[in-house]
């Protein structure tokens, strides 16, 4: 089945963005990025990716899934459609594709409950989907995600925007798949959800 998997840079304490959404405190430089590259081309922007040369395959996503607050962070410099070989889902109740400037086929502005958005992916055959972020969008996902990649760098934020926004979801247990430290200070966790066996 499809897995939603959420792949996030993180601060020590919890935070994937500072109090007014920076995020350039997080190493962009150091062995982590060729090992997070390899891993997950799809995940990097189409403008970066044409800059590096990286060729996106869809090897492990083909859908990606974002809040507005994350979608926006691209606008001011112009990336309408930041990951153009991915379906994108932006999550809004304010705004609809009418606010976004150009037309992308494979963008789409919704309302409609993420919960019910991502059992439908799921229900439907493709790879797996990316939970993108932000906090306010995981804390709805919590209960669909499968996966968890956690890019732990060695800051600490003091304050800013979570991982998971304070709101309510229920306890569940992931268990570790593997975890590489890289000599940056970045350590890359995998984690996946524990399913309870049935007889
Ligand atoms: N470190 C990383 O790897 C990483 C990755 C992604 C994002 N980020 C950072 O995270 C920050 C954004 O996170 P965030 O928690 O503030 O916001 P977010 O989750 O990206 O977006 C929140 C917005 O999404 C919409 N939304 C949320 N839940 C919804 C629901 N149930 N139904 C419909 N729409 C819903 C709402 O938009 P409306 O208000 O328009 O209704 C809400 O204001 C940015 O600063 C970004 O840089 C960091």
């Amino acid at each position: 089945m499809r897995e939603l998997v959420y792949y996030v840079a993180v601060s020590l304490d919890g935070y994937i963005a500072g109090p007014g959404g920076e995020f350039d405190a997080f190493p962009v430089e150091g062995d982590h990025m060729a090992a997070q590259i390899e891993r997950f081309p799809e995940a990097i922007p189409t403008v970066a990716a044409n800059a590096m040369g990286i060729e996106q395959s869809n090897a492990t996503f083909d859908t990606v899934v974002m809040g507005w607050n994350t979608y926006a962070v691209g606008l001011p410099a112009g990336m309408t459609s930041p990951y153009q070989h991915l379906k994108q889902v932006v999550f809004s109740r304010t705004r609809t594709e009418a606010d976004i400037p150009g037309e992308y086929p494979n963008l789409t502005v919704t309302s409609e409950d993420p919960v019910e958005v991502v059992r439908r992916l799921k229900s439907q055959p493709g790879q797996s989907i990316w939970l993108c972020g932000g906090g306010q969008l995981a804390t709805r996902l919590a209960g669909e995600i499968d996966r968890l990649v956690l890019k732990r760098s060695p800051l600490l934020f003091g304050n800013g925007i979570p991982m998971f926004a304070p709101g309510a979801y229920q306890p569940s247990a992931f268990h570790e798949v593997s975890t590489t430290t890289f000599t940056s200070g970045v350590v890359i966790s995998e984690y996946a959800r524990q399913r309870v066996r049935r007889n």
